[in-house]
């Protein structure tokens, strides 16, 4: 029996209602029997395989690249060699040569102990929204083939952590500063291997 495309992703528990669903069609988010379908109105088979793009590996990797292209600003500033502590810098947890309101102006292109802070913050982010995206592939069974891949990507991103800290530590030490840019290229190909496996699937 055919049904319409809205109707079929809430029966199937891939949208809470069908306005939603309708969203999430015309978003181009759903794809039934391998092909990315845009009208929610359109109908198909009650049997047929319907699939959920899932986007939030994208999104990690636009926020990698950020992130990479702030580390060379740290690198660029010498902000490696100013506050030398983790997770405090110095006694508190924002710089205290800059002011909180400092953030929305031009000087962060420009201060070296608000560029660090940033690089720092940004990190802890991509930590808790890859923690999100593992949550997500464990739990769907539809994800599994992701696993492997999003496996890697947390231990990669664990370490270019711990290596950036370390770099801290030690005043951006020429070994340890080199060890997390090698990082950084190994996250980056991990990512890109995850992205390239969730984007043939969908
Ligand atoms: C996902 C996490 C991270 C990524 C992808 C990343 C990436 C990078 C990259 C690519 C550079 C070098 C840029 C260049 O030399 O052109 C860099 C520099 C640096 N990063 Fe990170 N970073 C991350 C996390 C951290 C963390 C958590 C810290 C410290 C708590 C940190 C501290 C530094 C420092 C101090 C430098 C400057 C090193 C130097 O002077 O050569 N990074 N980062």
């Amino acid at each position: 029996m055919k049904k319409r495309a809205d109707l079929l992703l809430v029966e199937q528990n891939l949208a809470e209602s069908i306005s939603k669903a309708q969203a999430m069609i015309m978003a181009g988010q759903v794809s039934i029997e391998g092909k990315i379908i845009k009208k929610y109105g359109e109908t198909y088979s009650s049997d047929s395989n319907i699939k959920i793009s899932f986007y939030l590996p994208v999104i990690f990797l636009i926020i990698l690249i950020l992130q990479i292209s702030l580390g060379a600003f740290v690198s660029g500033l010498d902000a490696g060699q100013i506050y030398r502590t983790w997770p405090l810098m110095n006694q508190g947890y924002f710089p205290n040569d800059s002011i909180f309101s400092d953030l929305f102006s031009l000087k962060v292109f420009e201060t070296p102990s608000l560029v660090q802070f940033i690089h720092r913050n940004v990190a802890y982010i991509m930590l808790v929204f890859f923690l999100v995206i593992l949550f997500i592939v464990f739990k769907n069974d539809d994800l599994a083939y992701l696993r492997k891949s999003a496996i890697w990507v947390f231990l990669f991103l664990l370490l270019q952590l711990f290596l950036g800290i370390l770099t801290i530590i030690f005043g951006a030490q020429i070994f340890f500063a080199s060890m997390h840019q090698l990082g950084s290229i190994i996250l980056l190909t991990a990512t890109l291997i995850l992205v390239f496996k969730n984007s043939r699937i969908n």
